[in-house]
């Protein structure tokens, strides 16, 4: 697909800014939802979307800093310029670029893009997925006593209903390790963990993750096996949870955390 290839560019793009930024004395400001944002965030996501404008003028361009630009009914680039804002202002190398082209609802095209880590993740859909262009595929544990599951946050998890679930998954699975952010996802799409759990998401966050997974073998849904709800995608208020598994595990975190 031309557009796989275009979001490759993309993502060359930013990370010569994410990288250029990256252990430097950065400006960080904070946004009105309390999060932070820093001065390579806003570079990365203008250049873009100037890049998808000159490219696809009639796409329509949702990003994390500068919102909706065209209308969703069209195909829509959905943009998280830096994810793990955190973690690279604080010279952690878990941050990537996230760049997902989504038609009627679906996510198509998806690319991770972790510079700092030398590691890129790509799918599309019905193309399979690949990590620095070597094909990826989900593991075959499928019992929870088996399964390595990363998490987030068991902070966020408490927060949004999820302590009592989250304890027993933990309590239950073979290990478990917090690697948050995209980078979970990512390790159960390559076979490296079993299961990764996250509430509370922006679609952002997810799109290009899930395609990824489920081009992988694995499945990504919410907790209760519904996707990303649509009808949020533009409102920025409350949003969905991110649940990636190898498949053979999906039913039974579902029952866990979704019931
Ligand atoms: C954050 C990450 C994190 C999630 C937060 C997000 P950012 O994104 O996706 O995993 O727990 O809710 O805000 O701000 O680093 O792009
Ligand atoms: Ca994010
Ligand atoms: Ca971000």
């Amino acid at each position: 697909m031309d557009e796989l290839a275009f979001a490759g560019r993309l993502a060359d793009m930013a990370d010569e800014i994410t990288m250029r930024y990256f252990n430097s004395q950065l400006k960080i400001s904070t946004k009105k939802d309390g999060s932070i944002v820093t001065q390579a965030d806003r570079e990365t996501e203008e250049t873009i979307r100037a890049a998808i404008q000159k490219q696809y003028p009639n796409h329509a361009i949702l990003g994390e800093e500068s919102g909706l630009q065209g209308d969703t009914s069209s195909p829509t680039w959905v943009i998280d310029p830096i994810d793990g804002t955190n973690n690279y202002a604080a010279g952690i190398p878990v941050f990537a670029t996230l760049i997902a082209l989504r038609i009627d609802g679906i996510t198509e095209v998806g690319v991770v893009s972790a510079p700092a880590l030398q590691e890129r993740y790509e799918a599309a859909t019905d193309a399979g997925a690949r990590m620095n262009d070597h094909p990826i595929h989900v593991s075959e544990v499928s019992a929870l006593a088996g399964a390595t599951v990363c998490i987030g946050s068991y902070h966020r998890m408490v927060r949004y209903g999820f302590g009592e679930q989250l304890a027993y998954i933990l309590a239950n699975c073979r290990r478990d390790r917090g690697f948050g952010d995209f980078w979970g996802h990512m390790l159960v799409a390559r076979g490296a963990a079993e299961a990764m759990v996250e509430p509370n998401l922006k679609i952002w966050d997810i799109a290009a993750l899930e395609v990824i997974v489920k081009e992988a073998g694995g499945r990504a849904s919410g907790f209760g096996g519904d996707p990303y709800p649509e009808s949020r995608m533009t409102s920025g208020g409350a949003d969905g949870s991110l649940m990636s598994t190898n498949g053979k595990l999906h039913q039974e975190f579902m029952d866990i955390l979704g019931g």
